[in-house]
């Protein structure tokens, strides 16, 4: 097999002739078998993660990392957060599974829980972010199918709009409304009706908005696009143009979500509602889980048989959820939130004076972005032989994710390494000004000249 022979002459796993054993790279068996066994759809770091404590990340070799990535917004509680463990260990002795055929003790509590964050009365557990946008828009389609379509036939509202710059997951529905091209071209044709408006381009908005649309999907702040926030114009703009066409407005709150911002959820700061609310990755502290929040009219146009999943929403992960949300739910963590995010961006701030290659930041709470004008993956790679977790998205733009949970004493330990980080990168390539990775409000300013 090609992968297995690669990692051999990579990992030299014998000594060469005359070399001491104890000096040949012992091969870690692991990554052998993840080499040779996975289908290659992640460019890894040559790592093994072992374990977590709060804010700290271990590898297989005792190396600690300050973990400012949290799972991509996911252990927004950090690691081994002690009432997560407790649930667990409680709950795992109990049932791990119950059938969707019964009712479990805890899928109930949570949907009233959610219903009370987010004002939206009705909830459906998914497994995943992914399956939570395509739930959703089998909810939009069945919501704008009229009484004169019988099913079966195509109905005359079916288009999705989304954003430039938009990432919704990575099954057919959530592909086909997320923008990025090589996330959804090798896979065409995709769910046919989803269309593309430029970030916060009201005019754009409104040319392509018509009774033919059945939702369309919003990030209130756009993550793995590299952390860009809806104008409150554009975002009210499509609240009105919803009402006005009958369709519905989905925030897909996956990644800025469930307390991320300082708020329950992102769209929060805006005046007008959604009228489809999506959450996953922290909502279970790191177990898969997901859900779709909507309202009593959208969920009246649903009956049994018409949606399912044999995971979702089992009475381990709900347990947890619930945990997760009342631990988030005190004012206090929320405050540590904002607070901590704005100790950081004002250090960022002076970081970028000092490092012109700092081209802008941006964000909310504790969802960051730091836009460089050169190639963010080696500045990645540094800060983890430094001990420090961060990713790089879109090429250019470094993304902070840290725990809820994370102190003062943390944030200055971040920004202590990270100014190291900036100051011993070497910088390759130029950021373009225009192009797939560029900047979406100064393309669509661009554009529109
Ligand atoms: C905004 C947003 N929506 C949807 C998803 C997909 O979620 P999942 O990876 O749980 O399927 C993600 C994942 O990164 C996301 O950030």
């Amino acid at each position: 097999m090609p992968a297995a022979s690669k990692i051999k002459s990579v990992t030299r796993p014998f000594p060469k002739p005359g070399e001491s054993p104890a000096r040949a790279a012992k091969p870690d068996t692991r990554l052998l078998d993840a080499e040779q066994f996975l289908l290659p759809t992640y460019k890894r770091q040559p790592v093994v993660m072992t374990h977590g404590r709060g804010a700290y990340v271990y590898d297989a070799s005792g190396k600690k990392y300050l973990d400012f990535l949290g799972g991509i917004a996911v252990n927004a509680l950090g690691h081994a957060h002690p009432r997560i463990v407790k649930v667990i260990r409680r709950e795992a002795a109990r049932a791990i599974h119950v059938s969707n055929l019964y009712h479990n003790a805890f899928q109930g509590p949570l949907a009233r829980k959610l219903a009370a964050w987010s004002g939206l009365n009705r909830a459906f557990f998914s497994n995943s972010g992914t399956e939570a946008i395509d739930g959703a828009m089998k909810l939009a389609r069945l919501y704008g199918r009229q009484p004169d379509e019988p099913a079966g036939t195509a109905a005359k509202k079916q288009r999705f709009l989304a954003l430039e710059n938009s990432f919704h997951g990575r099954t057919f529905g959530a592909i086909s409304v997320t923008s990025t091209e090589k996330y959804r071209l090798p896979f065409g044709p995709v769910v046919p009706g989803a269309e593309f408006i430029r970030f916060n381009d009201v005019a754009d908005l409104e040319s392509k908005f018509d009774d033919t649309v059945c939702a369309i999907l919003l990030e209130a702040i756009q993550g793995e696009g590299g952390i860009y926030p809806v104008s409150e114009a554009f975002w009210n703009r499509a609240r009105e143009l919803a009402t006005k066409h009958d369709a519905l407005l989905i925030a897909d709150e996956i990644q800025c979500g469930l307390g991320r911002t300082g708020r329950y959820f992102g769209c929060q700061k805006f005046s007008s509602k959604p009228d489809i609310v999506l959450v996953a990755k922290p909502l279970a502290a790191g177990l898969p889980l997901g859900a779709i929040l909507t309202t009593e009219a959208v969920a009246s146009r649903v009956s049994p048989g018409m949606h399912g999943t044999t995971l979702g929403g089992g009475p381990l992960a709900c347990a947890v959820a619930l945990e997760f949300l009342s631990v988030v739910e005190g004012q206090e963590l929320l405050e540590n939130i904002r607070v901590r995010g704005a100790e950081l961006r004002e250090g960022l701030a002076k970081l970028a004076a000092k490092f012109s290659f700092i081209r802008e930041i941006r964000g909310e709470g504790l969802m960051i972005g730091v836009e460089l004008t050169v190639e963010g993956a080696p500045f990645v790679a540094e800060a983890m032989r430094r001990g420090l977790l961060i990713n790089c998205t879109h090429d250019f733009t470094l993304r902070l994710l840290p725990p809820f949970i994370i102190t003062r004493a943390q944030v200055r330990e971040f920004l202590r390494l990270f100014e190291l980080v900036l100051a011993t990168t070497s910088r390759q390539a130029a950021a373009p000004v225009s192009g797939k990775s560029a900047n979406p409000q100064r393309v669509a300013r661009a554009a529109a000249r």
